[in-house]
């Protein structure tokens, strides 16, 4: 089978973008993707768009068609499709591009994530959010994503005696790198105290815990091994894809503490790439809220079980061993929901090719990227490296 690598990422300004509608957000990146490639946009095969809410934020389906409408390969044919699961679905995107080149199918695939959020906001927006949530067992009794993270957080917190000093670091560590990342949508930093005392939003989780409301777009064109030389490119090795799942509602699964489906699709991942957790030079993971950035460590093999907090209070920064949302993640970078698992990869496309400014990682090679919908019903895991 071939080879699939990155020879091309582009991305929008994440953020509250009043002034660019859903399609302008989507091109923007698609183009800068096809530009960094350095390709025609007829040498795409396949398009695979992905947004998770477009529907019912934005009343507009089928967003497949309008990308490939507006960034100007519908005339020729090429064919696009969404994908959607939840939150994650831009790294479901990517897993489909990958297998639609792994297949032998296509030569080249382009991905292209967009959620437009910032449209709609107070009650209706949690409401819209809570659709990613089981309708009829969760949202219908008033239950929001942010509670359901936070129901978890409190039952982690009491059975490993974890204090809200560790939720607050994965925060801080956001906060940071995204002060060096011109695209994310918060840029400040933020101190501990900041982080552990701001407004309750869904105890013991703050304002502080949560991932934003965001617009933005990320694109990435995929290419087999074969193409990527006709052209020559030097792109990076996708060297393992991997998609696992669990129950949707949280009642449902084993625990409420562990992510299954993370466990499942880094299990997989790891084996597929041929790597260990011990290789991985920086990850980025899916922390929606910060609860789930220590889950997240500790499922995905950086941590034993209710024991991340050791790590994130000295070894997730930038010139740590294991450097942790170097983009800001979801907490700083943003959340646009379409975008988000794109985006990942976007940076770590750009940190092994060297090209992260500011907050590039010395020596980055092979990075992990996690995405997940809602509480963690779907995982998805990708490994990336530089041979
Ligand atoms: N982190 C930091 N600051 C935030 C923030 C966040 N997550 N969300 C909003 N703010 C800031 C805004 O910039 C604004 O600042 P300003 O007054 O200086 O302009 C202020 O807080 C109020 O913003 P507002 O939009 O009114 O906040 P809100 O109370 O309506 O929303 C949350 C706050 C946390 C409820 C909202 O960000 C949220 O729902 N986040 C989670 C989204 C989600 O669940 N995504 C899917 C995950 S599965």
């Amino acid at each position: 089978m071939p080879e699939v690598h990155i020879i091309g990422a582009g991305e929008t300004k994440f953020g509250e973008l009043w002034d660019k509608s859903l399609r302008e957000l989507a091109v923007e990146a698609g183009l800068k993707a096809i530009e960094d490639a350095g390709i025609l946009s007829k040498d795409v095969g396949i398009l695979y768009g992905s947004s998770s809410l477009a529907g019912t934020l934005n009343w507009q389906n089928d967003m497949g068609s309008l990308l490939a409408d507006f960034s100007g390969i519908a005339a020729s044919g090429i064919p696009a499709v969404r994908i959607e699961s939840s939150t994650s679905s831009g790294a479901s995107a990517v897993r489909e591009a990958y297998l639609s080149i792994k297949s032998g199918e296509y030569e080249v695939a382009m991905v292209g994530g967009v959620e437009k959020m910032t449209d709609i906001y107070g009650s209706e927006i949690h409401d819209i959010v809570s659709t990613t949530l089981d309708r009829e067992w969760e949202a219908f009794f008033g239950a929001t994503a942010a509670s359901m993270a936070a129901i978890s957080a409190r039952k982690y917190m009491k059975d490993f005696k974890v204090e809200k000093e560790a939720l607050s670091m994965i925060s801080v560590n956001d906060h940071a790198n995204a002060s060096l990342n011109p695209n994310a949508h918060y840029r400040n930093k933020i101190t501990l105290d900041a982080a552990m005392n701001a407004t309750l939003v869904a105890e013991p989780l703050n304002l502080m815990d949560c991932s934003p409301v965001s617009d933005g777009a990320s694109a990435l064109i995929l290419a087999s091994d074969k193409f990527a030389k006709s052209v020559g490119k030097d792109g990076i090795r996708i060297k393992g894809s991997a998609i696992a799942q669990d129950y949707l509602a949280l009642h449902s699964r084993e625990s409420i503490y562990t992510l299954k489906s993370t466990i499942q699709a880094a299990r997989q991942a790891f084996e597929k790439s041929g790597t260990k957790a011990s290789d991985i030079s920086f990850a980025e993971i899916h922390d929606s809220y910060s609860i789930y950035g220590l889950m997240e460590l500790e499922d995905l093999g950086f941590a034993p079980k209710g024991k991340a907090k050791d790590l994130v209070m000295e070894n997730i920064g930038l010139n740590a061993p294991l450097p942790v949302n170097p983009s800001g993640g979801l907490k700083a970078k943003g959340n646009p929901m379409g975008a988000t698992g794109v985006g990942q990869i976007v940076e770590g496309y750009l940190q092994i090719k060297g090209k992260a400014g500011e907050r590039q990682i010395k020596n980055a090679h092979d990075g992990l990227f996690h995405s997940m919908s809602g509480s963690g019903s779907t995982s998805v895991v990708h490994i990336i490296g530089s041979e």
